[in-house]
C-alpha cells in the first residue's frame, strides 16, 4: 500500500515523540490504535515503528494522516511555531494538545484552533511518563465536549482519561491546581521522613504506615469540600486552635532534632493568620477562608 494511503487510514497521530509524547504513542499502539507518528529527529520515531506505528515524512502528514491529532512538545510557543504554518490542514480534525501551559495559553489556542476550523481539546497528563496506558494514570481535558466524545476510546488508551468542561482553560487549571497538591502532601512526607529518620526509622518503614493512613486524609478531603461549600466548619476533626498547637509541636520536634522546620513552619503561619482571623474555634477547613481572601486581608 503506498505510504500515503497509510497515513489517511490512521486513527491518531502523535507530533512529538518526547519522553511524553512517544509514551502517549506506545499506549495508543498497545490498545490496536493504528497510529501515525511524526517527530522533528526522525530517530526518536525509530523504536515506535518497530512497535507498528506508521512513520509520518513530515508533520503536515502528520496532520493529513488521521481525524485525531495529538501533539506534545516543550511548550505552547513550539506548538504554535509548528502548526501555524500547518492550520490550514487541521480543518476538521480534533487537536488534543498535551503540552504544559497555562489557563491563557489554551485559551488562546483554542480560539486558534476554531479560527482554522480543527476542534480542541487541551489537555494535561498527570501522572508522569511510567503510569501511561496504566488505568491509574490521569490524563484530564477540556474544550469541546463532542470532540472528547467522539474519540474518548482512543484517549482512554491513556489511562483514566477525564473531561473537565467546555471550558478550554479548565485543565491546564486543574493541572497546576493538582501539581500543588501533590507536593503539599510530598513536602508533608520529606519532612515527616527527615523527623522519623532523626529516631532511626527507615524511609520505607515509614512510607508502609504513610501510605496506609492516606485513606484517612483523601476521606477529610471529600468530607471538608462539602463544609466549604456550605461555609460551615464544624470541630469534629479539631479545631483551628488544637492544630495550630500540634503544629507548634512538630515545629519544636523539628527544631530538636536539628532538621529544617520549613515545613510545618508554613501550616504554623497558616493556622495562626486563620485564628487571628477568627477561626480560631472553628474546624479546620475554615483555613480556605484565610486562603482565599489572600494574607493583605488579615
Ligand atoms: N516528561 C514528563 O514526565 C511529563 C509529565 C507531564 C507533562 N509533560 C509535558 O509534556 C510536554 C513534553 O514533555 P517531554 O518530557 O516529552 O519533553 P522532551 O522529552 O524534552 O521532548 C520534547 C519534544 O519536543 C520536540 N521539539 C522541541 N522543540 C521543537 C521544535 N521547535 N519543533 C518541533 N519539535 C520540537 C522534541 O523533538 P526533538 O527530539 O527533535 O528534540 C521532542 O520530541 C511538556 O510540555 C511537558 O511539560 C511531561
Amino acid at each position: 500500500m503506498p505510504e500515503n494511503e497509510n497515513h489517511r487510514r490512521s486513527t491518531v497521530s502523535v507530533i512529538g515523540l518526547g519522553q511524553m509524547g512517544s509514551r502517549l504513542a506506545r499506549a495508543f499502539l498497545a490498545t490496536g490504535h493504528r497510529t501515525t507518528v511524526w517527530n522533528r529527529s526522525g530517530a526518536k520515531a525509530d523504536a515506535l515503528v518497530a512497535q507498528g506505528a506508521v512513520r509520518a515524512a513530515s508533520a503536515e502528514a502528520a496532520i493529513a494522516a488521521s481525524p485525531l491529532v495529538v501533539v506534545c512538545l516543550p511548550d505552547y510557543a513550539t506548538v504554535r511555531e509548528l502548526l501555524d504554518p500547518l492550520a490550514e490542514g487541521l480543518r476538521d480534525r480534533v487537536l488534543v494538545n498535551l503540552t504544559s501551559g497555562t489557563p491563557e495559553e489554551a485559551s488562546q489556542t483554542s480560539e486558534w484552533a476554531a479560527a482554522n476550523g480543527a476542534d480542541y481539546l487541551d489537555g494535561a497528563a498527570m501522572s508522569g511518563t511510567r503510569l501511561v496506558g496504566r488505568p491509574e494514570a490521569l490524563f484530564v481535558f477540556s474544550g469541546s465536549p463532542h470532540a472528547f466524545t467522539t474519540h474518548r476510546e482512543v484517549l482512554a488508551s491513556l489511562g483514566k482519561a477525564m473531561h473537565l468542561g467546555a471550558d478550554p482553560a479548565l485543565a491546564s487549571v486543574y493541572d497546576t491546581a493538582l501539581f500543588g497538591l501533590a507536593w503539599g502532601a510530598l513536602a508533608g512526607f520529606y519532612h515527616a521522613v527527615a523527623l522519623v529518620g532523626a529516631a532511626g526509622v527507615e524511609p520505607s518503614a515509614f512510607a508502609a504506615v504513610a501510605t496506609g493512613h492516606m485513606p484517612f486524609v483523601t476521606s477529610l478531603m471529600a468530607d471538608h469540600a462539602r463544609q466549604i461549600e456550605g461555609a460551615r466548619f464544624p470541630d469534629d476533626d479539631g479545631t483551628v486552635e488544637v492544630h495550630a498547637a500540634a503544629m507548634g509541636h512538630l515545629v519544636e520536634a523539628g527544631r530538636s532534632q536539628g532538621i529544617g522546620t520549613e515545613v510545618p513552619e508554613l501550616i504554623s503561619a497558616l493556622l495562626e493568620r486563620a485564628a487571628v482571623g477568627g477561626h480560631g474555634a472553628d474546624g479546620i477547613a475554615s483555613v480556605i477562608e484565610t486562603i482565599t481572601k489572600g494574607k493583605q486581608h488579615v
